[in-house]
């Protein structure tokens, strides 16, 4: 964990004094740990090569490089940045933590055929993507430094993987869908009971000294509403194994589909594919009963982007 994130925690009074309610002590908490783990990903997830193992070589160098662009891509790529950010806030642990989308789990899959664009993407336009929507910034162009850095970051930890076959742990975990719909009032309770500690209780995260200690959920300078997060179920999967930070797996699933529904119930910057119109935005881009993009909750219209707050 980074020193100031530390120093930030050090403060807070202990977790499971403060984010229960008198109510929620009475009555019997029905949590259950994750029961929704796949047989495939309940095998042994890969193990990457420590940080330590990167070579003392110019190829180390790219390696070390695109590490610490994920780590700090606001810093090592500001020209392609556009929100407080990073990388390793949505794939944890330098990208090397099963279920939140590891680059070892993701490396070795690509080139892909992506529905999104429709076409076969090599790893290096997956990157692109990265830059567009959840860094609501540019694409680098291919070919550029930070791309080639960034891959040879994800094919350094890949080494030894088979080519092709998903590894146990790739990805986010796949939720079943939730007995009740999700509902933006239950979110609501649970976002202020087991959330708003650290990303703050307008969701807006919390900033020391001009640095992003814990990363904003929603706002302009969150990830934008063409970004993999906009979608409820990858939301509820990354929460589920990862939320709260340090207790992943003691949400219920419903719980989980609840808090991720609560947080894409706000507005973000806009989609970049915005056509001029948010109803044919959404028919061209967020058909989906995942994406509230285009949708009315709480009386407002979701996907204006700007009009923040
Ligand atoms: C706001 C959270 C968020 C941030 C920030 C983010 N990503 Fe992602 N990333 C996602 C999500 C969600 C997906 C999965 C999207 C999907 O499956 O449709 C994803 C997918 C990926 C994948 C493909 C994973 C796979 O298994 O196919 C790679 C590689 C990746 N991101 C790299 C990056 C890099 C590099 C950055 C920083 C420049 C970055 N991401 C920033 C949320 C994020
Ligand atoms: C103890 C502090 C803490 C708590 C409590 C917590 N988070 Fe986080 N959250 C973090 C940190 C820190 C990160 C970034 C992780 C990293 O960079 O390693 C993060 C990342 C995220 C992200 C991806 C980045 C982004 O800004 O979109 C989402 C989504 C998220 N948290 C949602 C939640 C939800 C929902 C809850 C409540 C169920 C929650 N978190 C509770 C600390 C916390």
């Amino acid at each position: 964990m980074k020193p100031a994130r530390l120093l930030w925690l050090a403060l807070l009074p202990p977790l499971a004094a403060c984010n229960r309610s008198a109510s929620q002590v009475a009555a019997p908490i029905t949590r259950t740990p994750a029961a929704t783990v796949s047989a495939t990903d309940a095998a042994k997830p890969f193990r990457p090569p420590p940080e330590s193992a990167i070579p003392d070589d110019d190829f180390g160098k790219q390696v070390a490089l695109g590490r610490q662009i994920f780590m700090e891509p606001g810093r090592y790529a500001k020209a392609y940045v556009g929100n407080s950010l990073s990388c390793e806030n949505c794939h944890l642990d330098a990208g090397r933590l099963a279920h939140s989308a590891p680059l070892w789990g993701a490396y070795p899959m690509y080139p892909a055929y992506r529905s999104k664009n429709h076409h076969v993407n090599t790893f290096a336009e997956r990157l692109q993507g990265c830059f567009r929507y959840s860094m609501n910034g540019n694409a680098p162009p291919l070919g550029d430094p930070v791309l080639v850095a960034l891959e040879s970051y994800a094919y350094w930890m890949s080494k030894g993987e088979p080519v092709g076959a998903a590894p146990p742990g790739h990805g986010y975990l796949k939720l079943p869908k939730p007995r009740l719909a999700p509902d933006y009032a239950r979110g609501e309770t649970i976002f202020k009971r087991d959330c708003a500690l650290c990303h703050g209780g307008n969701g807006q995260g919390q900033q020391v000294a001009g640095h992003t200690v814990f990363p904003p959920l929603w706002g302009p300078q969150s990830f934008n509403w063409g970004a993999g997060m906009e979608q409820i179920n990858n939301a509820a999967g990354f929460i589920k194994a990862n939320m709260p930070l340090g207790q992943g797996n003691t949400l219920t699933d419903q719980d989980a589909w609840d808090v991720a529904y609560f947080m894409d119930a706000h507005e973000r910057p806009q989609d970049p594919r915005f056509n001029g119109s948010i109803s044919t935005t959404r028919a061209a881009y967020h058909d989906t009963s995942d994406s509230l993009y285009g949708s009315t909750v709480n009386g407002h219209v979701l996907g204006q982007g700007t009009t923040w707050p």
